[in-house]
């Protein structure tokens, strides 16, 4: 293991019925008048926005709604919740109500609006020419999630699209991005269509995969003597929480109001990303930084292009050495109980037992699109070495190759 620091300091709340409990929950975070955040035009989410609203009522706390917030959501909506908080003048708190779209870009209102300049500079649109400024305050934050997916509730990450060149990115910052409380509640995820509890849970199951593949690189089969690191803790967790996925997304596909599978998905996205799993070890995530493209280009669900990110990857490491592919070796083995010669196979029938997509091709995408996706990922996730960070380290042509393979 590495040495690490952590810290998270969110209040988690779990529970079917727990959504109940949101007046006292923002009340007891400080909160007198709260931003409502969520989706534009959803009517499943809508009803328990209401409930919200009705528990915020009920303890004297004020609200205002702002529902304008869409899938892969834009700078353009947090500017346009900012400038609500402005015109209102006195909103101290901001619950996020939704999936990680909503919650990403209630963060982003949270600081934005103690931001004092244009939230734009707020996001790393290059990792390679860094001239992002954090934000070092926001608001408080209260998650409540209808998806689980994203691990947004847990942790002090926002992603956001740019509306003008439609490149996806991020803002990561601890100090004060971390939600002041998270409502976990399993309910509330009971009426979700089945291929959006489908690609939530590949996106999970991919937040855990990516760390599991590009671990330590002490742990590496480096030749020279270098370290061994032990990962037996990290490997047992992760691999306990992808599989707990796996089984579970099964039992609600079968039976959607099953509430404790519902359960373990949702605290399962909570854990995914909340530090635990990586503490110790490392997280790259190459495949996401591809997926972020796909999203923003074709406006693709998240999950689904995970799962074709996970599929071309998985058949692009089987080609290379022993070593090198040592990891994707037991992933395949152990998680999707075939050997990584049939690993891509596995995640094709994986997408088509849960109708996601496994080929970006599904998304409009063609081959002459693969260079204008690859210079997407160059610009923004590569670093001032050349290379896209992952173990090992990824370079242009292997960019396009997967992508060419993801097709
Ligand atoms: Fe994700």
């Amino acid at each position: 293991m590495q040495n690490f620091e952590y810290y998270n300091p969110v209040h988690v709340v779990f529970g079917p019925g727990s959504v109940l409990r949101a007046g006292e929950i923002v009340k007891n975070a400080g909160g007198q008048h709260a931003l409502i955040v969520s989706y534009k035009n959803s009517h499943s989410v809508g009803s328990i926005v209401q409930k919200v609203c009705d528990s915020l009522e009920e303890k004297g706390v004020k609200y205002t709604r702002f529902e304008e917030v869409t899938a892969n959501p834009l700078i353009s909506q947090a500017r346009a919740g900012i400038k609500l908080c402005e015109a209102e003048g006195d909103i101290d708190i901001i619950v996020g109500v939704g999936g990680g779209s909503v919650m990403d870009c209630a963060k982003v209102i949270a600081a934005g609006v103690l931001y004092g300049r244009d939230i734009y500079s707020m996001f790393m649109f290059s990792h390679s020419d860094i001239k992002s400024i954090n934000p070092v305050r926001a608001l408080p934050t209260v998650m409540i999630p209808t998806l689980p997916a994203t691990g947004s509730e847990m942790n002090p990450t926002a992603v956001i699209t740019d509306d003008e060149t439609r490149k996806k990115s991020y803002v990561w910052e601890p100090s004060c991005l971390y939600p002041k409380a998270a409502i976990l509640d399993p309910e509330l995820t009971v009426s979700l269509p089945p291929y959006q509890t489908a690609a939530g849970s590949i996106d999970i199951l991919a937040h855990v995969a990516e760390s599991y593949l590009n671990p330590d690189p002490l742990v590496s089969d480096a030749p020279g003597g270098a370290v061994k690191s032990n990962l037996d803790l990290q490997d047992g967790m992760q691999e306990g929480v992808m599989k707990a996925v796996l089984k579970n997304l099964e039992i609600v596909y079968r039976d959607p109001g099953d509430l404790q599978a519902r359960g373990v998905l949702m605290w399962a996205a909570s854990i995914g990303l909340n530090g635990w799993l990586t503490s110790g070890t490392f997280g790259f995530t190459p495949m996401h930084q591809m997926g972020h493209v796909l999203s923003a280009v074709y406006n693709a669900t998240h999950g689904a292009t995970l799962c074709c990110m996970m599929r071309a990857w998985c058949i692009f490491m089987s080609r290379k050495a022993p070593a090198e592919k040592r990891r994707y070796t037991q992933f395949a083995r152990r998680i999707l109980g075939v050997p990584l010669s049939r690993a891509g196979e596995a995640i094709e029938q994986l997408g088509a037992k849960y109708g996601v997509e496994t080929h970006i091709s599904r998304f409009g995408a063609t081959a002459a699109d693969i260079d204008r996706l690859t210079d997407d990922v160059v610009k923004v996730s590569f670093g001032p070495d050349g290379f896209l960070n992952s173990n090992p380290k990824m370079s242009r042509e292997d960019i396009r190759e997967i992508y060419m393979i993801s097709l």
